[in-house]
């Protein structure tokens, strides 16, 4: 049994909008200055959460709702460095505010005791779950869910039932709970809770916190692999390379190389690049590789001299977020990658990392400093500089 590990609410956020499960605009800051400028940014009124891997965060003023960017930072400065049960609070998340009309609860998790997940949901969320499965346990539905078909929409709107979602108030929620289990599948999740799931005035349904666990024992998700190759049929050599290593890869039609991991994230970086390729000439990704979770910094040089070695890539975009994988790996992975090309390099390369050991990613393509490797921290902008990268090769 592999490892749990627990995401800080900015990166399942993250994760979420990679899925298209609807969120707000929100930007991480570490310092009150940074707080400042993101208020700004976002605009209007704003929430300044702090960043630990524990609940009940309102209760102990690690949440506050401001008006102005220069509340922000005031509210920045009295919650960085608190501490929260214990857990000393090192960012916060600047969050777009929302105007709620009612607060719901949804969860899909592991139910190891009967080998299926489990997905619950109240109409009265906001609360802790563990006291409104005590105090009011009807009002917490519980829905077992089968891990071969997963929540389609007959599954979404069976919860929906048994929670007592108001009729169109529950027809908005089915499609996000799908996109919350495409989250729970893809992650290789353990657990994906929102509380709360929240009703806008407006009348949209809005994950308003995030909470994600991770778990490295993706054995399944090796059998999807076989399955995926299986299906492609006729393998051309890359492809045929990639599946020896255990690697999802895909060649397209484009010059964008891409490397990620996890499915939805591969997938959504697919689309910005194939947007931001239309503002460079028509540049489109090269492939699909997914380097999946918990890969190492081996999997990163096996797979990056796969995508370099595809005569149609001109520049490649690593867009990685980490979780299991951890970015330094990823980042010692890419300098193992161009020691072992040497010379035979050529081709720039975007790298973009967040997440799990981030810092340490960073700093070890700072240090390595080669003249091939720009490190761009926004995957919209990321995605912006591959594709000019590409364009610039004509
Ligand atoms: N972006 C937001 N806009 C408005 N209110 C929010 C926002 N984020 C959180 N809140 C309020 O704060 C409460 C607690 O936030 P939440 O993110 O669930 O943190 P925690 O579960 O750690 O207390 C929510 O139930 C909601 O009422
Ligand atoms: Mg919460």
């Amino acid at each position: 049994m592999g490892c749990n590990v627990d995401l800080f609410e900015y990166q399942a956020r993250e994760l979420f909008a990679a899925h298209q499960v609807p969120v707000l605009a929100a930007m991480v800051a570490s310092t009150p200055e940074e707080a400042r400028e993101a208020a700004a940014r976002i605009g209007g009124v704003t929430v300044v959460k702090a960043q630990v891997k524990i609940g009940g965060r309102g209760k102990a003023g690690g949440i506050r709702v401001v008006t102005t960017p220069d509340e922000a930072f005031d509210a920045a400065r009295e919650i960085l460095g608190m501490n929260i049960r214990g857990h000393t609070v090192e960012k916060v998340m600047i969050s777009q505010g929302a105007d709620i009309a009612q607060e719901y609860y949804f969860s899909v998790l592991l139910d190891r005791a009967n080998r299926s997940y489990l997905a619950m949901a109240s109409v009265e969320g906001g609360m802790d779950i563990e006291g409104l499965a005590k105090e009011k346990p009807e009002a917490l539905a519980r829905v077992e869910i089968d891990p071969v078909t997963g929540i389609d929409e007959a599954k979404a709107r069976e919860i929906v039932a048994a929670a007592n979602f108001p009729g169109e108030v529950g027809e908005k929620v089915v499609p996000v709970l799908q996109k919350l289990y495409e989250v729970y599948r893809d992650e290789d999740a353990t657990l994906v809770e929102v509380n709360p799931l929240v009703l806008t005035t407006q009348g949209e349904i809005i994950a308003l916190d995030a909470k994600i666990t991770l778990d490295d024992n993706a054995a399944f998700r090796h059998e999807n692999r076989a399955a995926l190759s299986q299906a492609a049929g006729h393998l051309d050599p890359l492809e045929r390379k990639a599946r020896e290593k255990n690697l999802k890869y895909v060649t397209l039609e484009g010059s964008v190389g891409i490397i990620g991991n996890g499915a939805g994230l591969v997938m959504s970086t697919l689309d910005v690049v194939a947007a931001a390729g239309e503002r460079h000439g028509g540049q489109k990704p090269a492939n699909f590789l997914d380097i999946g979770g918990g890969a190492s910094a081996e999997t990163m040089t096996a797979s990056l001299e796969i995508v370099l070695a595809d005569e149609q890539v001109r520049s490649v975009l690593v867009n990685v977020f980490g979780g299991i994988t951890a970015c330094d790996d990823v980042a010692r992975g890419i300098v193992g990658a161009l020691e072992e090309l040497g010379d035979a390099a050529t081709k720039p390369l975007v790298v973009r990392l967040d997440g799990n050991n981030v810092d340490e990613g960073r700093r070890i393509l700072a240090e390595y400093n080669h003249p091939l490797v720009t490190g761009v921290w926004n995957m919209d902008e990321a995605a912006d500089k591959a594709a000019e990268l590409a364009a610039a090769v004509e």
